[in-house]
Formats: C-alpha cells, sequence, structure tokens
C-alpha cells in the first residue's frame, strides 16, 4: 500500500523533533493508520547543518521551502518554519497545490487562519494546527471535539511556557529575569523573538485561537488584550504568596452578558487551584463548560517532542482520511462555515475583574483614607490591605490592596487619580482570578 509522503519544513526544534518521533513510532504509527508514514522532503535555511537525516535516507533536502510546496510527491506539507510571512505564502501555495498541511504556527493561524481555512475548504484538503497552543496537550481535540456538547463559559490557561519557566524560577530560586530567560532560549522553549513570550502576544496568538472554538466566533487576534510579565518583580511575587496567591501569565477568555473578553495578563489565582501549581515549562487550560463543568488539560507547553507530539498526531488524522470512506466533518474551528456566532468581543474597559495593587506611599497618616476615599467615589471595594514597615525612617512604604471584583474603566480612573495626585508615583496593578 502507497505510504503517505510528508514534506518538512522547518528542522530547528520541532521539525527535528517530528522527524525523530516519525522515524522512532514508525511502526507504532503505521499500524494505527494502515499505511506508513514517509519523509520524503525537508527544507531548513541551513541545510549543511541538519543532522537528522542520515546521508543515506531518501528524504531530499533542500534550503527552499518552496521545493516543498510545490513537490509532486509530496501529500501533506508540515510547516514549521513560525511567523506571518513566507509561512502565510507558502501554506496557500501548498493548499493550491492540493496538499494537506499540518502546522504549529499560532501567530498564522490567529491572524490568517480564517483566510487559510477558506482556501483549504475550497480545494477540499485539511489543514490541522493542534500544536499550535499548548504544546503537547490535546487541547484543540479536546474543545473542538470532545466538549463539543457544551455552551463553553469561560476559559483560563497558562499557555506560554517560556513565561511561564520564567515565573517559576523566580519565585522558587529568587533568579533574575533574564538569566531565567537566556536558559529558556537554550532549551527551545521560546519564540524567535522572545519579546512574544514575555510581553503576552504568543499567549494572545494561542488565546484567540481557543477563544475562536470555544464561543464559534471568526479569529480577532487584534481584539484581544494583552499585557505582559517583564514588570513582575519578586517583591510582588513575595507580596502575592503573602496573601495566599500564586502569580501566573494568564489567558481569559470569558463569555459574559455583553460580550465576550478575550485577555492575557499577570493574573493572581489563589494557590489552592490546582492551576496555580503548574509550574516550569507545563501549560495547563481550564475550561467550564455548562453541562461537564470544569474540566483541566495539562502537559509539557513547549519543547521538542512534546509539540512534535502534537504535530504527527495532526499528521495522523490526516493520513487517515486517505484510509476512510467518509469525509471528516470537524471543521477547523469546530463551527460549520457561514454558521459563526455574532458576539461582541469586549474592549478592556468593559472587563470585571478584582485587582492586587501595589503603591509606593509616604508613611504618614491619612495615607490610606486617602486611597480609600479615591476608590469610593468609583465604587471600589477593598477586601484586603497589607502595609509594610519602612527600611529608614522617611523611606517611602508599600502598600498592598486587594480588591473586589470593579470595571476596568472604573479602577483606572481610580489609578490615574491616585497618581496624579501623588500619593503613589506608580502603581502596579496585577489582575486576579478566583477560577472557581
Ligand atoms: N514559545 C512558546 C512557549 C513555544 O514558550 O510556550 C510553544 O508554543
Amino acid at each position: 500500500m502507497k505510504s503517505v509522503r510528508v514534506g518538512l519544513m522547518g528542522l530547528g526544534t520541532v521539525g527535528g523533533g517530528t522527524a525523530t518521533v516519525l522515524l522512532r513510532n514508525a511502526e507504532d504509527i503505521s499500524r494505527r493508520v494502515g499505511r506508513s508514514i514517509e519523509v520524503v522532503r525537508a527544507a531548513a535555511r541551513e541545510i549543511s547543518e541538519q543532522t537528522i537525516f542520515s546521508a543515506d535516507s531518501n528524504v531530499k533536502l533542500s534550503d527552499d521551502a518552496w521545493d516543498v510546496v510545490n513537490d509532486e510527491n509530496v501529500d501533506v506539507v508540515v510547516e514549521l518554519i513560525g511567523g506571518y510571512s513566507p509561512a502565510r505564502e507558502l501554506v496557500l501555495k501548498a493548499i493550491e497545490n492540493g496538499k494537506h498541511v499540518v502546522t504549529a504556527n499560532k501567530a498564522l493561524i490567529a491572524m490568517h487562519g480564517d483566510e487559510i481555512f477558506a482556501a483549504a475548504n475550497a480545494k477540499g484538503v485539511s489543514v490541522c494546527y493542534e500544536a499550535a497552543v499548548a504544546g503537547g496537550i490535546p487541547i484543540i481535540k479536546a474543545m473542538r471535539e470532545g466538549l463539543t456538547a457544551n455552551k463553553i463559559e469561560w476559559l483560563a490557561g497558562i499557555i506560554n511556557g517560556t513565561g511561564n519557566f520564567i515565573l517559576t524560577e523566580m519565585r522558587d530560586k529568587g533568579r533574575d529575569f533574564a538569566d531565567v530567560l537566556a536558559e529558556a532560549q537554550a532549551l527551545g522553549y521560546a519564540e524567535a523573538d522572545p519579546t512574544f513570550d514575555v510581553e503576552g502576544i504568543d499567549a494572545a496568538h494561542k488565546l484567540t485561537i481557543l477563544a475562536s472554538i470555544a464561543f464559534s466566533i471568526p479569529l480577532q487576534f487584534d481584539k484581544t488584550f494583552t499585557e505582559g510579565i517583564s514588570k513582575i518583580t519578586t517583591e510582588d511575587v513575595t507580596y502575592a504568596e503573602e496573601l495566599g496567591y500564586r502569580i501566573k501569565h494568564l489567558g481569559v477568555a470569558r463569555r459574559t452578558d455583553k460580550g465576550i473578553e478575550m485577555r492575557v495578563h499577570p493574573t493572581l489565582i489563589p494557590e489552592k487551584r490546582l492551576i496555580a501549581n503548574v509550574d516550569g515549562v507545563m501549560n495547563a487550560v481550564l475550561v467550564q463548560g455548562d453541562a461537564v463543568g470544569p474540566t483541566l488539560y495539562y502537559g509539557a507547553g513547549a519543547g521538542a517532542e512534546p509539540t512534535a507530539s502534537a504535530v504527527v498526531a495532526d499528521i495522523i488524522d490526516v493520513a487517515r482520511t486517505f484510509e476512510s470512506a467518509t469525509d471528516n466533518k470537524v471543521t477547523s474551528l469546530g463551527y460549520q462555515t457561514g454558521q459563526e456566532a455574532h458576539i461582541d468581543v469586549l474592549s478592556s474597559d468593559d472587563f470585571v475583574t478584582a485587582n492586587y495593587l501595589r503603591l509606593s506611599v509616604d508613611d504618614r497618616p491619612g495615607v490610606l483614607a486617602d486611597v480609600a476615599n479615591i476608590f469610593a467615589e468609583q465604587g471600589i471595594s477593598i477586601e484586603a490591605v497589607i502595609q509594610k514597615e519602612p527600611e529608614h525612617e522617611g523611606d517611602k512604604v508599600s502598600l498592598i490592596l486587594l480588591t473586589q471584583k470593579v470595571q476596568e474603566k472604573k479602577m483606572n480612573a481610580a489609578l490615574a487619580k491616585v497618581e496624579s495626585t501623588n500619593i503613589s508615583d506608580s502603581v502596579t496593578r496585577i489582575r486576579v482570578e478566583q477560577l472557581d
């Protein structure tokens, strides 16, 4: 029986992992598919340095990815280059050439997914992207298929391994931000541009995709609110712990009466929640469905073989359709073409969350009353207060406040007044989620 012929674009961390897993597990995979899966073509920028395929293998190597999408012997193109362009052009060309596509590229799907899925639909080929979100966790399959009976109410995820690795090392070992980031890069966790990890862009790409599946809405990356972790200090980590919380970089998508919140930001989570204890490069996604209740998915969010696990699963899914008499009716985002829900995505002014605030104030009587008055003007209730002793007389003191849930617009107005009246030059604000 003919094998399913794969063309790989990109032989970096994930490309290397994909080739390794396909070769190592070839026997099990062909038992599951009913055919063998064979890499026939591979492209990488530095082809002379590649060591994955031995010199005597049948894999044709090239330093030009266009050779892969235009190779008539390739059935499935696997895009592991990353970034928006030329990934978009290559994928669209592969589809035009009648090839199925598997990609780990979250930026590509979040930005251009609707265009790519429409092209694939018109051509009758599949585009699969399980590895684009949460590395090895099969969250796309879980949401698009396993939870498809549910109305999804909200989801919250730690969906960037690099960011979680940094926060964990800072908390557990007091390590320096830049030092941990360098290690994440060396381990192959970080994006080509690591600001995508630390500023939340990578997580926003992933959240955009999850929200689209959860709420049957088109992909709207430009409407996802994004705040990174680069301003989190070890002080905040310590104060959060004193209050019984952990700081995690969370992606949250929530259905509200007014519309959908899509937001990525550092978040205080009660330490007793399972998701607050997801550490290192591990990812987790908590999904609340109306029928099933809360479900939690956990696993490695980055790295060569965990991500390859998802890439190869997608190749297998595509390969199985070669053997199947029926069409695969699970659409790319889970809803049928033309059946998208028309629900507004809310602007950040309309988000409603509780907040952790750290102010740096003069050590004088009445300062807390001044802050409380400003908050009262906006109808903001304070839930807890911690005031730290100054190290030396005359030093500013840290004032830590936890607020109850409040509309973001009101919180912003209060913080602007605290800053403009010089009660505190700047305020650190971290949103709080109970996730119960
Ligand atoms: N840079 C990403 C992360 C890789 O750290 O999660 C996996 O998408």
